[in-house]
């Protein structure tokens, strides 16, 4: 009997020194210890066993089992330690190499220059108010006193959905809707996309305006000076400065364009500033009488100023962008300019 148990053993030694993994050693602990096991088996065979030997054979079987799992144990301990180190060893990490680096990215030039016509004028104490993109003819034309044989409203310039509702070709209805809702005093700006027919390197058929309204009483063409030298400054630097030249629009009376001295040349005249030294940044006025009586505002007790200014003119005008369309192209190359970090 005990020839046999060591005949055993001696196996599970010998077929142990071929396992090189703990799955095989696995295989092999069922094959010996495991249910089905061949020393497990030896148990099951007691019954044949006189009764007088079943207590010593039960320990002995007891003891090969003992004994052979505690070889199998460890195996298991010395194959698990040498599975940890080939894996630390294949999933080693070269510290020595690069760093990812991580490309941020940056605001559209056309956000950083509307964010920053934003905040110059709300830190002026401006509210920002956003009409809608398609609207109607009376709140783009009628109200803001535009007959209806003006040229703006040609279907050449302007996209009609139907003969009463369009895209908005400015944000001057901005004026209107705010002094419908409001009363005075009020101080607006509107800003958002507005849309004309046109398309070439100074003009896009979708563009940006931000519109400016200030309703108040004993608002004058004065006030619109200081606002806007005050804007210009903040905008471009401390030395620009700017010029009131006398104009036309049916909102506004008297009307103006406002020119800036050229960010460039500072006034000395170059190719941005065609040689005058002066840029044309935007239009204005003191808010025509019959727009405000039209919005429901006694013009005999208040007087208002308005301004309109194109984003792109603005932002072309201060980074020296010649083509408008590089602005809407999205060229990482060119966006990544305006990354300032
Ligand atoms: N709406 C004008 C345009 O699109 C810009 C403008 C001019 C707005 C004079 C004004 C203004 O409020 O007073 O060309």
């Amino acid at each position: 009997m005990q020839e046999k148990f060591d005949q055993l053993k001696q196996m599970a030694k010998d077929e142990l020194l071929s396992v090189f993994s703990t799955k095989n050693l696995f295989e092999l602990k069922t094959k010996y210890v495991g249910k089905n096991g061949e020393i497990t088996a030896l148990l099951r065979g007691m019954k044949d066993v006189p009764a007088s030997e079943r207590a010593n054979f039960g320990k002995m079987v007891n003891d090969l089992k003992v004994e052979v799992s505690e070889m199998f144990n460890q195996k298991e301990i010395e194959l698990k330690e040498k599975e940890l180190a080939e894996k630390f060893e294949s999933e080693s990490v070269d510290v020595t190499l690069p760093g990812k680096i991580n490309k941020n990215g940056s605001l559209h030039p056309l956000n950083l220059v509307k964010n920053k016509i934003l905040d110059a004028f709300c830190g002026m104490g401006f509210e920002v108010f956003e009409g809608p993109e398609i609207d109607t003819d009376y709140y783009c034309f009628q109200a803001l006193n535009i007959p209806k044989d003006h040229p703006a409203r040609d279907m050449q310039d302007t996209f009609y959905i139907t003969d009463n509702v369009l895209l908005r070709p400015h944000t001057s209805p901005g004026q209107v809707r705010t002094m419908e809702k409001k009363a005075p005093p009020i101080k607006i700006l509107s800003p958002g996309r507005v849309y004309r027919a046109d398309d070439d390197a100074s003009h896009s058929p979708m563009f940006h305006q931000i519109e400016g309204l200030v309703v108040d009483k004993g608002v004058s063409l004065c006030d619109l000076k200081g606002l806007l030298d005050e804007f210009v400054r903040i905008m471009f630097d401390e030395d620009t400065k700017t010029r009131f030249r006398p104009s036309y629009f049916p909102f506004t009376e008297p009307s103006v364009e406002v020119d800036v001295t050229c960010c460039k040349c500072h006034g000395k005249g170059c190719s941005l500033c065609k040689g005058t030294g002066w840029i044309e940044i935007l239009g204005a006025g003191v808010v025509n009488k019959k727009v405000l009586e039209m919005s429901g505002i006694d013009s005999n007790v208040y007087s208002g100023l308005a301004f309109g200014m194109g984003i792109e003119r603005i932002t072309m005008i201060k980074y020296g962008i010649s083509d408008i369309r590089t602005l809407f192209e999205n060229n990482v190359k060119f966006l990544k300019q305006f990354n300032r970090r």
